[in-house]
């Protein structure tokens, strides 16, 4: 079996080139020995336990000064639980560990080992006092040494320990080509072997990148306890921090962050913070409210129509897939007046935000019809998902977001006509059956 070094692509035979990432010469030969034992060894019977009546969300989590971040790992990170925080090279993973560190320190009283084989003291030194980060229950260590690093945690008496990033570190001891892919999921079971043992959170950084090429840290995904990726687009300042992963509690639990001057700073009430007031009288925007982890955020899509020049009509979105807008183009296209196979569009979800439910459909096409039609849409709200035969259908927890836009002062909102529960009195209620309506 061979292996790629770059995107742990597997193959029998060896190529000099990888199908999936494309890398040259990234191949190296995986070895598996199988233990030839016919017979179970004879061993002395296991104890075995009942059930904890005490549950371990319970015990021993580290709360820190930021309700986002804990409300992420659900009440604080566990001792003894590894964490592997991951997304793109920029986007701030590196000043939330640091971030991170400080908040644990400073809420426990605790010590946090800091491990660094990416920047240099002075380096992280001086993102610490941007971060406004001056007092002494953070240990600083540069090294990319793996073996020295597992070393200097275990003689080490503190209980939180951030490495940034496994994506440098290399090992002289263990098995593989040194920075490999094999080497680097080895020290990944070794680091949660030695955070189990001692009881210390260990918190890993590994980068991935958007167009797949480096995904390595997906291979890991298996080996630690929690996966949190820090998600954002690098020119805007909203973060937001998603558990793929919780070992030890619920994955559906987001966390917002404005990245400020000095950091990362909590955006605990998003209220209209992700929309533009000003693009409201504006013939390209709809609104809707998405839910992240049970919390409603407003968000505005942004929808560009021109005349195609050349033959084939360009289209390409941010935001949501690309996929999902030649889908919605179609079902405007079959049962809409608004037509648009011969023009380009793009579509764009305001301040880098990724929308994942479906939702947010009927919002899209409300964007697409307005740009197309140079009417606005104005302070008005859609919800509702479009089946492929052109019905809407009902949105999950749309009373929760109908009562939220009651809260900020919105006026009207579509929904579709099916929905049977309660309505806010202060809401003018648009009922559809079906797209065509919306015209
Ligand atoms: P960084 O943490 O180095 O990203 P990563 O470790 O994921 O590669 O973040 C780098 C970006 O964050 C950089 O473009 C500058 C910005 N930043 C701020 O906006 N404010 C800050 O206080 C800090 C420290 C960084
Ligand atoms: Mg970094």
């Amino acid at each position: 079996m061979y292996i790629c070094k770059n995107c742990s692509y597997e193959t029998l035979r060896w190529t000099g080139k990888c199908p999936q990432c494309g890398e040259w010469n990234s191949f190296e030969e995986k070895t598996t020995t199988l233990r030839k034992t016919s017979k179970i060894k004879a061993s002395s019977p296991a104890e075995v336990q009942k059930i904890q009546t005490e549950p371990t969300q319970f015990m021993d989590r580290w709360k820190s000064a930021s309700v986002e971040l804990d409300g992420v790992l659900w009440w604080g990170l566990l001792a003894g639980s590894l964490v592997l925080l991951s997304w793109e090279p920029g986007i701030g993973k590196s000043t939330l560990a640091l971030q991170m560190s400080d908040w644990y320190a400073r809420e426990n009283m605790s010590k946090v080992l800091y491990i660094s084989g990416e920047e240099n003291i002075g380096q992280i030194s001086a993102r610490a006092l941007r971060l406004g980060i001056t007092h002494d229950h953070i240990d600083l260590l540069t090294e990319s040494d793996f073996d020295t690093i597992i070393a200097t945690i275990e003689s080490s008496s503190a209980d939180i320990v951030v490495i940034d990033s496994l994506s440098v570190l290399t090992s002289a001891s263990l098995e593989g080509a040194l920075g490999s892919v094999s080497q680097i999921r080895t020290m990944t079971e070794v680091a949660m072997q030695v955070a189990k043992k001692l009881s210390k959170s260990l918190i890993l950084i590994g980068h991935v990148t958007k167009d797949g090429s480096i995904s390595w840290p997906k291979s890991l995904e298996h080996l630690v306890d929690v996966v949190l990726f820090l998600e954002g687009v690098r020119t805007e300042n909203y973060r937001i921090l998603r558990s793929l992963k919780n070992r030890f509690g619920t994955t559906d639990v987001v966390g917002l962050f404005q990245m400020k001057e000095d950091g990362l700073h909590d955006l605990s009430n998003p209220g209209m913070e992700f929309i533009d007031e000003q693009n409201l009288s504006l013939p390209w925007s709809a609104l809707t409210m998405t839910v992240e982890g049970n919390r409603p955020i407003l968000v505005e899509i942004e929808a560009l129509s021109t005349y195609t020049k050349f033959g084939y009509p360009k289209r390409s979105a941010r935001g949501i897939t690309n996929g999902k807008l030649e889908l919605l183009l179609a079902v405007m296209m079959k049962f809409t007046k608004t037509k648009l196979d011969s023009s380009d569009v793009y579509l764009n979800i305001a301040h880098g935000i990724t929308l994942r439910e479906p939702w947010v459909d009927l919002a899209c096409i409300a964007a697409l019809v307005s740009s197309k039609n140079n009417v606005p849409t104005g302070k008005v709200l859609y919800f509702w998902e479009v089946s492929l035969t052109g019905v809407i259908k009902n949105t999950l927890f749309l009373e929760k977001r109908l009562f939220e836009a009651e809260k900020l002062w919105f006026e009207r909102v579509y929904i579709p006509s099916s929905y049977e529960g309660k309505i806010p009195k202060a809401l003018k209620i648009e009922r559809i059956a079906h797209v065509k309506e919306l015209e």
